[in-house]
């Protein structure tokens, strides 16, 4: 006997994501003051994220992307991160906007962190859609967070079980049942 995912309610309606990701936008345009900002979309889940969330900022903002490692067909994660894409172009004086789908354990976004820091930006600031701080591990404190949630495994907007649910216009989470409970669904 052993256990299955199934899907729970809808926990973040597609009004409700749409209301905050203008608010976010607003909220990040007034800080830059009319800077120039490079916004960095964490491939795949916050690709979403950062389409809706650039069309709500009304100061210059590039784009660009990078993909790092993730859980893979599991929903805790390894702690090994490797860049699997690395940006275009030089971050050298930029303003960069790391944006990026959910923050767990923190380990992905602190090591990223580093690695751009190092290549000499302007300045750094973290924007993450989800934030899940009771399972941070690392030292990492987003600028910007879109909602913070309870320890539930999430997929939707942008966000998988094994590549899956990512187009969901909503936010949803994966429960783990008794594959012996089926005759109660
Ligand atoms: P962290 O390194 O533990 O903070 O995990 C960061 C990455 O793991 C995120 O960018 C997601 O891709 C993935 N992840 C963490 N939690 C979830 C979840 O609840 N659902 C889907 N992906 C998740
Ligand atoms: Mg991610």
């Amino acid at each position: 006997m052993g256990k299955k995912l199934v899907f729970g309610d809808v926990m973040i309606g597609k009004e409700e994501l749409q209301e905050r990701v203008q608010q976010l936008g607003a909220q990040i345009s007034k800080d830059y003051h009319g800077e120039s900002i490079l916004a960095i979309c964490i491939l795949k889940g916050a690709v979403l994220f950062m389409s809706d969330l650039v069309r709500a900022i009304n100061t210059e903002c590039k784009m660009d992307f990078m993909a790092v490692s993730s859980y893979g067909g599991s929903t805790k994660s390894s702690g090994v991160v490797r860049i699997i894409k690395d940006l275009d172009g030089s971050i050298e004086g930029e303003n960069l906007l790391i944006i990026e789908d959910i923050i767990d354990s923190g380990l992905t976004l602190s090591y990223l962190k580093e690695v751009l820091q190092g290549r000499k930006p302007k300045s750094i600031r973290i924007c993450t859609l989800l934030d899940k701080p009771e399972r941070r591990v690392a030292d990492i404190v987003p600028d910007y967070i879109g909602f913070t949630i309870e320890n539930k495994f999430i997929v939707g907007y942008g966000l998988d079980y094994d590549q899956k649910y990512r187009n969901l216009p909503y936010i949803s989470y994966l429960e783990e049942v008794e594959d012996s409970e089926e005759d109660d669904e």
